[in-house]
């Protein structure tokens, strides 16, 4: 009789746990409220792919401004998924990646030439979940925002098409950050032509 309590106390237990997790699941993987995503509030302690410095996606017009308002783009990922990557050259379900921008100066304390990054100007995510009928969605953190709706529409329809067209592996940049890159040559999952 004792033994059924325990047994039912346990099961009830399990039961519970499996409830909340199907809300939020454990682990660092995108949390939602509906359909929003949460700002990953703890981005900064997950695996660091790359920065990229002044990259412009048009030639610079001749006479353009020098590197002097030139952002750096920081991009991280939950440290499951790189994990994930790293055994197979494919992003798993669940994916969360970080564009955050910063701003650069060449003024300040002993630098003489180069830049160093300053504050932060713009936060972007790319979330790759089932949930999503087209498997990746973008989010937009600007102003500090706690929670983000999928972009949609006009806003959105660049995004995606310049990282379908032109990202090396499944719709992100490979290419540009580089332990990514090796893994997925090793793993042969570049897209043909990189
Ligand atoms: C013309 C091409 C182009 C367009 C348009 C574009 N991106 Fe990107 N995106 C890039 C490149 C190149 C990188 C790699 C940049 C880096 O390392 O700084 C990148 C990286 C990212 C990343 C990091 C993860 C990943 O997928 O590789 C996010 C998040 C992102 N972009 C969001 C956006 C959003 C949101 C928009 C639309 C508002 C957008 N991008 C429009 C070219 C583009």
């Amino acid at each position: 009789m004792k033994r059924a309590a325990a047994t039912i106390a346990i099961a009830w237990a399990f039961a519970c746990s499996l409830a909340v997790g199907a809300q939020q699941p454990a682990g660092d993987g995108p949390r939602y409220a509906g359909t929003a995503l949460m700002r990953p509030a703890e981005y900064r302690e997950w695996i660091f792919l790359s920065s990229g410095l002044g990259m412009n996606y048009n030639a610079p017009a001749p006479g353009a401004p020098p590197p002097a308002r030139q952002s750096f783009t920081n991009v991280f990922v939950n440290p499951s998924s790189y994990r994930s990557f790293m055994q197979t050259g494919k992003w798993p379900d669940k994916t969360v990646l970080v564009l955050e921008i910063r701003a650069s100066s060449g003024n300040g304390s002993i630098n003489k030439d180069g830049r160093f990054q300053t504050t932060v100007s713009g936060m972007e995510v790319h979330v790759k979940d089932s949930r999503f009928a087209n498997g990746w969605e973008f989010f937009g953190f600007g102003g500090g925002k706690e929670s983000a709706e999928p972009m949609s529409g006009q806003a959105v329809a660049e995004c995606v098409s310049c990282h379908a067209e032109h990202g090396a592996v499944d719709n992100t940049f490979a290419q540009f950050y580089p332990t990514i890159l090796d893994a997925a040559r090793q793993k042969g999952t570049l897209k043909p032509g990189f």
